[in-house]
Formats: structure tokens, C-alpha cells, sequence
């Protein structure tokens, strides 16, 4: 089978998406796969080279928009040319964390309040000071916390949301949670390791304690066991809701023993330095053999 790994893309998330695909490349059984390299440096670039190529399958590295929100699935699905992951709803539903939040609540799963407007115009400040400082101000279609800030007053919050929009016309305030991060993978069906975070260097998982070496601790953890099966039952039910497929990374903060879900991450990063990759490893499943998991679980 020749298999495209298909990374670059032009989201916020391009060089993420690059170590990505080179993790891959560098993975990928080649006893079992021919495999052939394709980055994409705009849009149009994924047919052509999709054609070019002569693919049978896509294996998708890449994040953010056109690549993660359905677009990239949508056009392999009208090529006929399989793909790992999600189909074009749950992936557009997950890059919408407007969107994904409110079926969340609506079946009763927790994920923190939130505010959300459209661009500067319609910002409402008597509304966020409702919320409380500090609050998390994020792009609504954002990936790897590029444009997330962390707002502690009104001085602040002016040009955060400033440079928020100009990422994005959707904003999205939340409270600021105060609890232990986690984060718990999903492939195949199978809840993999839960893992918490501790950011070295700053109040929360930005992008630097995402992808610097030491930036973050990250650490497999044995939660008490009614906790730990309220945190895996959150992660498969936000999975299920939100039509997953193959794989998922829901990312939580569990706050007084209680899971409030972040959002659900359809492909997740799969870097060096990334989180599923690191819950795989603690299962015992090495980066080979999670890719022929996710290729094997992608093609049925
Ligand atoms: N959006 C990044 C790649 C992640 O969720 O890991
Ligand atoms: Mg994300």
C-alpha cells in the first residue's frame, strides 16, 4: 500500500504539522508501507500532489484549519483516497470549540463556561468581568494555544482579545480554571494512559511548555480509581458525542476531583515532544505500532 504522509498546510499550525510528519516518516514500518512524503504549502497543493503521487491512503499530520477541520477530509473523500482519522463532521465540530462546547453541555458534559462573540465590534466587557478574572481568551479555530492568552484584568484584556481576532473572527473567553491539567488519549475504542501536565515556566500549557524540551512535565498518572473512570468516561463520551473516529486527544482540567473537558483534538500532535505518542508508550504501544493501529482502524 502507498501511503502519503500529508503534512505543512497553511494553519497557524504548519511547522507543528512538519514535526509531525517527520515523527512519522521516521515510524512508519517500511516492510509494510511504501511511503511518500507530501507537503502541502496552500490548499490547492493537496489535489495535485494527491494525483501526482498515486496514493492509496493519506495518512494526515496535519493541524489547524485545512488540514484538522474537515476541509482536507472532505476533498479526500470526493478523490476517493482513504485518510486516517475523523470524517468531515467531527472534524469541523472539534476545530469549532464554539460549537463542540455546546453539544458538550448539552449532554451533560462538563467544559467551562464561556463567552463568544464576533470580532472587536461585539466585545462585551461587563460580561467577562461577570466571568471573573483571570479568564482564557482563545481563537475559536485555534490549534497548539497560538493566540490563547491568559487575562488577569481589564488592562490586559483589550489586546488580548486584539490579537485573538486578528487569528480569528470568533472569540472565545472562558474562566480560568484553577486545577490539574490532563489529558487522555482514545485509538481504536482503546483509553490509553492518562497523562497531567505541569507547565515549567508558565501559569498554563502554552506553546512553548508544549513543544520545548523541559517546557512541560508530563507525567502518566494513577488517579484514585472512581476519579480515573470519571475522567475516562468523560473522554469516550466527548469522543462519542462529538463522532469521533480511530483517534482523539481530549484534553481536561479536572477541577475538585471533577473533569471539565478543554476540547477534543481530532489529530493530535505526534511530535517528539507530543502527549499521545507519550500515553501509547506507557501502554506499551510503540510509535510503529500506534501508526498501524491508527492505519488499520482508519481503513475499516
Ligand atoms: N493541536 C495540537 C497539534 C495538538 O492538539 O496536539
Ligand atoms: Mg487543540
Amino acid at each position: 500500500m502507498k501511503i502519503g504522509v500529508i503534512m505543512g498546510g497553511t494553519s497557524t499550525e504548519r511547522e507543528v504539522s512538519l514535526q509531525t510528519g517527520q515523527e512519522m516518516l521516521n515510524h512508519l514500518d517500511r516492510s509494510r508501507y511504501e511511503v511518500v512524503p507530501i507537503v502541502i504549502d496552500q490548499p490547492a497543493d493537496l489535489i495535485a500532489q494527491v494525483q501526482q503521487t498515486d496514493i492509496d491512503f493519506a495518512l494526515l499530520a496535519l493541524h489547524g484549519q485545512y488540514g484538522e477541520d474537515g476541509t482536507v477530509q472532505g476533498a479526500l473523500e470526493t478523490l476517493g483516497i482513504p485518510y486516517t482519522g475523523s470524517g468531515v463532521l467531527a472534524s469541523g465540530l472539534c476545530m469549532n470549540k464554539q460549537l463542540s462546547k455546546m453539544l458538550l453541555k448539552s449532554a451533560g458534559v462538563l467544559t467551562p463556561a464561556g463567552l463568544c462573540w464576533q470580532g472587536m465590534g461585539d466585545y462585551d466587557q461587563q460580561a467577562v468581568e461577570q466571568l471573573g478574572y483571570p479568564v482564557i481568551v482563545k481563537p475559536n479555530m485555534g490549534g497548539s494555544s497560538i493566540g490563547i492568552q491568559l487575562v488577569h484584568n481589564e488592562k490586559e484584556l483589550h489586546s488580548a482579545i486584539q490579537k485573538a481576532c486578528a487569528l480569528d473572527q470568533t472569540i472565545l473567553v472562558e474562566p480560568f480554571i484553577q486545577g490539574t491539567e490532563l489529558t487522555c488519549s482514545i485509538v481504536d475504542g482503546e483509553v490509553l494512559p492518562i497523562i497531567r501536565i505541569r507547565s515549567a515556566h508558565s501559569e498554563w500549557f502554552d506553546y512553548k511548555a508544549k513543544y520545548e524540551t523541559g517546557g512541560a512535565e508530563e507525567k502518566v498518572i494513577q488517579l484514585p480509581p472512581v476519579i480515573e473512570q470519571r475522567v475516562r468516561e468523560t473522554a469516550l463520551a466527548s469522543y462519542r458525542l462529538l463522532q469521533c473516529k480511530v483517534y482523539a486527544r481530549i484534553d481536561m482540567i479536572l477541577c475538585q476531583d471533577v473533569p471539565y473537558v478543554l476540547e477534543v483534538n481530532t489529530l493530535p500532535g505526534m511530535t517528539a515532544n507530543s502527549l499521545l505518542p507519550k500515553s501509547a508508550a506507557a501502554a506499551g504501544i510503540t510509535f510503529t505500532q500506534l501508526l498501524d493501529r491508527i492505519i488499520t482502524s482508519s481503513l475499516h
